[in-house]
């Protein structure tokens, strides 16, 4: 088998009426890495950050879960990706490039250069986002 670039790949992300963009990134990521390891935002998470799931944390963990490029699925509880990092030691942070130039990833970008951490972006599918769907169910 051809050996891939990290061991350990991690993400995040609400994946919340799970749609062919979540599953394009999670793709790529495997593509990367011997293990994934994504941490679903839990609902308070969610709620505090201001995004109201329709899919309940069980029901999203579980999908993601049940994917082949998936290999675990922890809850995501902090905003600190080091916080993050300590609980899974994780070779890698990927991430849609909708972060990209974010003060979050600025200053993960800052703390994981001190810990040798790579973050790889993807490009972010640009037809469909849960925003997207959201709004279509409104209109239709
Ligand atoms: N993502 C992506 N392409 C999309 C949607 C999401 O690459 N069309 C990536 C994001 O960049 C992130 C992960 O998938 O790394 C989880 O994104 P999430 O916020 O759960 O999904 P969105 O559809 O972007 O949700 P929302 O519209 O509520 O922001």
């Amino acid at each position: 088998m051809e050996e891939k670039k990290y061991k350990v790949g991690y993400t995040t992300g609400v994946f919340d009426l799970f749609h062919v963009g979540h599953l394009n990134l999670l793709e790529k990521c495997k593509a990367q890495c011997e293990k994934l390891i994504v941490a679903v935002c839990t609902d308070e998470y969610s709620h505090e950050s201001g995004k109201q799931p329709i899919i309940s944390y069980k029901d999203r963990a579980r999908i993601v879960g049940a994917l082949k490029c998936v290999d675990e699925v922890v809850p995501m509880k902090y905003t600190d990706k080091l916080e993050q990092w300590k609980e899974h030691k994780f070779d890698v942070l990927f991430s849609g490039d909708d972060w990209k130039g974010s003060e979050r990833y600025k200053r993960t970008e800052e703390d994981f250069k001190k810990i040798g951490v790579d973050i790889v972006y993807f490009p972010y599918t640009k037809s469909i986002s849960t925003t997207m769907i959201k709004e279509n169910l409104k209109e239709n």
